[in-house]
Formats: C-alpha cells, structure tokens, sequence
C-alpha cells in the first residue's frame, strides 16, 4: 500500500519548543569525567578542563539546554561538596552508579562554564529525597542572588563575582523510586514546600519542573496536578525506550506503583540482535505517543490552558553494557535502531508540541543513547547524533500538523504503523519534514498532499544502511552518516517520494 501524508502549510498555532532537543549529563559512568571533563591538565585539547572535541561537536547541533547533575544522583548530591578549591572538595561515593569515588571536581562553577561553552541553557536537579529546604534554597540564592547574603559572599569569595542566570530547576528526580521511592500524595506535599523555597531573586525567574510517572503511571499525574498543579511550570515524565524490563511491578491499593529490579532479565545487546529486538525497540518508541496522550489528558483536566508543560525529562534506549565495561556505568553502542526510534520519538514530541514543551534524551555523552562516545583522545559521533543534526531545522519552528494514513510493518502477528511523520514551517516560510521508515526490508512509498503552499524545489538528507545493527566506531567512526537524499518527484499538488528500508529523512520544501 502506498502511504499518503497531507501537510498543511498555512495551519499551525504554535512554536515547536527548541528545548524539544534537551540533553542530560549525569554524574554516572564516564559522561562527565572522562566525557565532557578531562580536567585541565589533560593531554587532551581542552578549555578550562572541558573537551573541545566534544564542545565543538554539539555545539553544530545547537544543543539547547542541558539537565544536569541527574539523575539519581541528583537526590544524593549535596551541592556545597563541589564548591571552593577542588583538591579541598569532599570525596564521596558514587553508590547508584558504580560505587566509584566522586571527587566533585565537577560542580556547580563548571556546570555553568560548560553551558557557557557550549551556548546552551542550563537546567539543575535539586535534592529531595536525600537533601533539605534550606540545602535547596541556598543553592538557588548561591547561584542567582545579586546582593549581599550569605550564599552570594560564598558565591564571590569562590571566584563569581555575578550571578548566574538560570532558568530551569528540577525540584527532585524520580521520587517515586531512587528519589526518595515515596508515594505520590507524600511527594505532591514535599514538592509544594520545597517549591516555595526555590526563589525569584531579582530579575531571574525560575520555572520549576515537578518530578513526574514513571512511564504509564497516570496514578502519579493526576495526583500531582490536583494537588501540586498550580505551583509547577512542567510535570517531568521518565520513559526509556526498552526490548524488555528489569523492573517488576507491584501495584499498590491506593494506584501507587513500587518498582523492584529482577536481576536475572537481560536488556539486550546494543549491536548484537535480531529482527524481534529491532520490533520491541519500534514499539516501544511508538507507545512514546500512548504514554504523552494518555498523561496530556490527565493534565488537560486539571490545566485546560496547557499553562503546565508535559517535560519528557529522560528517555531515550536502554540495553545491557558493552561486554567488559562497568554495568553500573551504562556504556552502550549505538546503531541504525536508535537513530530510527530517536526519529520516531522526536515526531512524536513535535506532533504533541502544544504540550509537551521539553524533552532531554538520556544520556549526552557515553551513557545509554549518547549522542557522542570518547575512548581515550578519540571520540565518535553516533547515529543518534546525526538524527539531531538532521532534525534541529525543527528547533522554535512552527509546528505544522500532518495527516499520515501509514502502511504498516508487522512482525510475528503483531503489527506498527510503517511510517512515523513530522512537520514545520522555519522563518524562511520552508516546510521542514521529518519521515521514518522502521520497516527494515521494504521501503515506504509516501504520496504527498501540500495544502497552501506550492513546492518549488526540494532538497533532503538521509540516514540509512543496509543492516540494521550499522555503528560507528573508533576505528570506522564515519560507517553511518546522513548524505543527500533525491528520491523524490515534485508533482501539482504535492510530492512523492520513497524512503528505504529503515532509514530516516529530512525533507525541506521550498
Ligand atoms: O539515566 C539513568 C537513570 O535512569 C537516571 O539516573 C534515573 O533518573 C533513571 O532511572
């Protein structure tokens, strides 16, 4: 069957949000140390400890806003330990992720300069489950304050004199599990007292990001907007994207959900699998959409005005470590699979775009779906980097809606719809197109409608190969990269075109 796809051009009410494109540095594995820092004695080129290499590659895919410092991690870190001289700050144990020492060389005055590298915004977790008010409301005046108080004098007698600006703050992560594993109606209370003290000094206006579910718990949602609503700028769902879990669930009476880990399941290799894990990762991608639906209802209840941004905090895959590296530091490769359900689920951000406002993938360097992988000196660009590179026509664009009636690609009786679509109109007045074909043996014929616009010219780009499981590495980093696509025909009322088999296509329409 042929798919068809209208695009109306002149319709539309609202900004694709650039912070659809977010990313998440945690303390965890070799993403801050030995990823973005390498300190700066390092051999390796580097302004003021921060790889250059690596700075230099994200800022090409305008990277718009960084989450940082997690994570679990985050409600067990105490800023003041990464403060003052370095080989004076405390030494502590990283116990979620690898039991590894912390020396928090890395913290809140590099955190900044790195944002101020790489030309992005900076979004900072707070602790609830393991920190005070006061620790959260002193990090918020160390940090913004432009008077005299103690946090500033602090801040000063540190090397800033100025305040930084911040916008974005996380009151908690996943407190339903390694946050605090509170219940809903705890955590609505905690989030209301300790939003209060996250403060508005001077000119600095701080929107404040609500810990969300866990995937489909709609339980923890409704709780959070009925009781905390009216106090939150965003509500921060966790979904990654999984062949299968290691979590069980216990279902509690009052819809309350506890999290345990089975040990014994297995993720999945990265690079090594078949057609059925290249299935689950389709679908599991594509239930992106059932879950932001589903809660976007719940919120819509209790915030008809949208005023509340549905913030898809972390996701992104999740498979078993590379053989021979740290299971708790969450190294994995990434291949042609990712970079198709990274096109899915980026659609589906764009296409929920009226409320779902911010999105950070996890993780942005050499944790789960990195954008960028280091080994030494060496450093590889992934195909989910590319994905990025391909999609930033989309960042603050306005949002074009699309009507797909897809083909589909099953496997095993179970069927997907075979394309996933996206669109939006830059302030050159071009129509960007975002088209996913997650068929891996037939390419999808698209016939294409374009209401109120006339295509002129076209030009794409395209990701693609011929195996599914394609990577780049250090010795062959460039095997999987985006080159110009041309299969297409512009005709009176539209284009056609063909994508591959499990490729991924930007299209701009002139
Ligand atoms: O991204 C890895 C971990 O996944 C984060 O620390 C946590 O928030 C989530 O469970």
């Amino acid at each position: 069957m042929k798919n068809m796809l209208k695009i109306d051009a002149k319709a539309g009410n609202h900004k694709i949000d650039k912070n659809i494109y977010g990313h998440f540095a945690e303390h965890l594995g070799r993403c801050i140390y030995d990823g973005f820092w390498v300190g700066e004695d390092s051999k390796i080129p580097n302004t003021k400890g921060m790889r250059n290499d690596i700075i230099n590659a994200l800022k090409a895919v305008k990277i718009p806003m960084v989450r940082w410092p997690g994570g679990c991690f985050a409600d067990e870190y105490h800023w003041k330990d990464g403060i003052g001289p370095r080989e004076g700050r405390a030494k502590i144990i990283n116990t979620h992720w690898g039991g590894v020492v912390e020396n928090n060389h890395f913290g809140t005055h590099e955190f900044f300069e790195l944002c101020e590298l790489l030309e992005t915004e900076p979004y900072i977790c707070g602790n609830v489950g393991s920190g005070t008010v006061l620790e959260m409301q002193e990090w918020v005046e160390y940090m913004t304050f432009d008077g005299e108080s103690p946090m500033a004098s602090l801040r000063k007698a540190n090397g800033r004199e100025k305040p930084w600006k911040l916008k974005y703050f996380g009151v908690g992560n996943e407190n339903w599990g390694c946050g605090g594993r509170m219940r809903a109606e705890h955590y609505a209370d905690l989030y209301r007292n300790y939003s209060l003290y996250v403060r508005n000094y001077g000119n600095n206006e701080i929107y404040k990001i609500a810990a969300g579910p866990r995937g489909d718990n709609y339980h923890w949602t409704e709780v959070m907007m009925r009781e905390a609503g009216y106090f939150m700028d965003g509500l921060a769902l966790h979904y990654y994207t999984r062949v299968r879990d290691h979590s069980i669930v216990i279902e509690q009476q009052d819809g309350n959900k506890v999290y345990l880990k089975k040990p014994d399941a297995v993720r999945g290799s990265a690079i090594d699998f078949e057609e059925s894990e290249w299935f689950a990762i389709m679908k599991a991608a594509w239930f992106t959409d059932e879950l932001v639906v589903k809660h976007s209802a719940i919120m819509d209840k209790y915030d008809p005005e949208k005023k509340v941004a549905l913030i898809v905090d972390e996701w992104g895959t999740w498979f078993d470590v590379e053989p021979g590296t740290n299971p708790g530091f969450l190294y994995q490769q990434n291949t042609l699979r990712d970079a198709v359900s990274a096109g899915i689920s980026l659609n589906i951000f764009n296409n929920h775009s009226d409320r779902v406002r911010m999105a950070n993938i996890a993780q942005i360097i050499n944790v789960l779906q990195a954008l960028v992988l280091t080994e030494g000196d060496k450093m590889v660009l992934t195909p989910t980097y590319h994905i990025y590179d391909m999609y930033k026509v989309h960042q603050d664009a306005d949002f074009v809606p699309t009507e797909v009636i897809s083909d589909e690609y099953g496997f095993e009786g179970e069927k997907l719809p075979q394309i996933s679509v996206s669109a939006s109109k830059d302030d050159r007045g071009r129509i960007n197109v975002s088209l996913c074909n997650i068929n891996p043996h037939e390419s999808a014929e698209v016939e294409c409608l374009l209401n109120g616009m006339k295509a002129g010219s076209i030009s794409g780009r395209v990701l693609t190969a011929g195996a599914m499981n394609v990577h780049n590495t250090f010795k062959n980093p460039d095997q999987l990269k985006p080159v110009d696509f041309k299969n297409f025909a512009i005709g009176d009322t539209g284009f056609n075109t063909t994508l591959p088999p499990m490729s991924v296509v930007v299209l701009t329409i002139e």
